[in-house]
């Protein structure tokens, strides 16, 4: 999608009027109305449409206005206009008018800040993608025929600006897409490596460690979930560094497990398919480094991503099985399907012995057990810090991903002891299943300040209900933790 910016719109294609609630036609709406003699408000005011957030109403070549089409786009209630309202209204209209025909939409940004206009650009972006390398018969009027996005503001040299740091932030949210739609055979984890050395092009270093430097550093809760699989585990550390030199960093982990199976402690058959996305949080961490880098972010940030497939087989891991994590603990292994919290108690270890960083987050789709308490547009946060948590939580707020944070109980800790090794990778059963997973990964944190965030309900959307979360791939966490990071470690 090109995105430009314009100070007239000329003639138009397409040409897309935002409308507040009550049917207030804002910037330019007022004088096409004019010029079209009333058209505008005939025919909302003889439809349902007042200017709803996500409601659109098409008005065919009206008459005095030098466009095929004026697409009507709601920006709901005036006084609480916000970033969520004008993506939405961009969002949408770009729906409307994807499979018209046209190539060029043309948007009167004219009543909004050269921000705000730049907003629409990269709302468009995020609305438009599609995941549609492997399909190879599309009917050409499913395909969808806009190209280009021409924004109209008066002053287009500031929307330009602004929409440069916004459009790499796009840039790493595709970036993570594409990783999490791609499916397992494709994507394993050397792949999923090779993939993330190619960052090195946008300023990022980038290291590659294999199984061998994996076992020399003893990570070996990592490499026991790898053990089944014919591909080599990985982990890549990804560094950023835009801050001052010798700054302490702030660390991103990542669960990538490119596929999960559930190895010997096998899932059922029915919805395994989902678990090629269960490296949503690796592709999380990437296309956040991705997004610090293309906009130049001023932080020093490591990114470290755990690749592994977890797979059953004759020399794969067993239940029961013991293995003594990085961090000199033992693990007693009971559910080998209880294996991201295995990838991650190496991950964690390794970043704050290595980088002693100011924080670590993690992300991962780490349990079934969110889905059942915060259901599907909720991630959970566990943190041992409010001062970790907390921007992350307000972050989400204002990009529209949802948060909420859940108990990390001392008087759950029981139920992952193991009476023969120091910790056990499973919990009370199904109680708290999330909790108890989260309480194991404290364990490999020391005392460095972390969140978890346990992302497996949002990774994916069946059926978004999103303008700018098309189906599929939703890659969660990259615009929270983008926004998080210029909020409160740039300023
Ligand atoms: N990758 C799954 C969690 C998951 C489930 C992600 C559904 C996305 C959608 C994870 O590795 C897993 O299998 N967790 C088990 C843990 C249990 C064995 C303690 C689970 O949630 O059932
Ligand atoms: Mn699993
Ligand atoms: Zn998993």
């Amino acid at each position: 999608m090109k995105v430009e910016f314009v100070s007239a719109a000329g003639a138009a294609e397409i040409l897309v009027v935002l409308v507040n609630e009550g049917r207030a036609l804002a910037g330019a709406g007022a004088d096409y109305d004019k010029a079209a003699g009333g058209a505008l408000t005939r025919a909302m005011t003889s439809s349902r449409f007042t200017g709803k957030t996500d409601s659109t109403l098409t008005v065919s070549a009206p008459a005095g206005v030098d466009a095929g089409a004026v697409i009507l786009s709601g920006l709901g209630d005036a006084a609480k206009l916000n970033d969520k309202a004008i993506e939405s209204a961009a969002g949408s209209a770009y729906h409307a008018a994807k499979l018209s025909g046209s190539t060029v939409l043309t948007v009167d940004a004219t009543g909004l800040s050269p921000e705000q206009a730049a907003r629409i650009g990269f709302a468009t972006r995020l609305a438009a993608y599609r995941f549609d390398k492997y399909l190879t018969k599309q009917k050409p009027e499913k395909i969808p025929s806009l190209t280009t996005i021409r924004i109209v503001c008066a002053d287009g040299k500031a929307a330009e600006a602004a929409f440069t740091p916004m459009s790499a932030v796009a840039d790493g949210v595709i970036f993570a897409r594409d990783l999490v739609a791609e499916p397992a055979n494709v994507l394993y984890p050397v792949e999923f490596a090779r993939r993330v050395k190619a960052l090195e092009s946008l300023g990022l270093e980038v290291e590659v460690l294999g199984e061998a430097e994996l076992e020399k550093l003893g990570m070996r809760t990592l490499l026991g979930v790898g053990q089944g699989s014919r591909r080599d585990s990985q982990v890549a550390i990804m560094k950023w560094n835009g801050g001052k030199a010798g700054d302490q960093p702030i660390a991103f982990v990542g669960k990538g497990v490119t596929f999960d199976t559930g190895g010997i402690s096998i899932k059922p058959a029915d919805g395994m398919e989902d678990m090629k996305w269960d490296m949503g949080g690796a592709a999380a961490v990437s296309g956040l480094m991705h997004a610090l880098a293309g906009r130049k972010a001023r932080v020093n940030a490591v990114g470290i991503i755990g690749l592994v497939e977890n797979m059953p087989d004759g020399d794969a891991q067993r239940p029961g099985d013991v293995v003594i994590s990085m961090s000199g603990q033992s693990v007693e292994v009971i559910n080998t399907d209880a294996e991201g919290r295995l990838v991650l108690a190496d991950c964690l270890w390794y970043t704050q012995e290595r980088f002693k960083p100011k924080f670590m987050i993690d992300l991962a789709t780490l349990t079934g057990a969110i889905i059942v308490s915060l259901g599907k547009d909720y991630a959970g946060v566990f943190s041992n810090s409010d001062a970790v948590a907390n921007p992350v939580i307000a972050a989400g707020n204002k990009v529209d991903e949802n948060f909420w944070r859940l108990p990390l109980p001392a008087q759950y800790e029981k139920h992952i002891d193991s009476p023969i090794a120091d910790v056990k990778n499973t919990g009370n059963g199904r109680a708290g299943g999330s909790i108890t997973a989260a309480l194991f990964l404290q364990r490999f944190v020391n005392d460095t300040p972390w969140a978890h965030l346990d992302i497996a309900a949002v990774a994916w959307a069946e059926k978004s209900t999103r303008a700018i979360v098309p189906d599929g791939a939703v890659g969660f966490g990259v615009r929270t933790l983008d926004r998080m990071v210029a909020d409160t470690y740039e300023s």
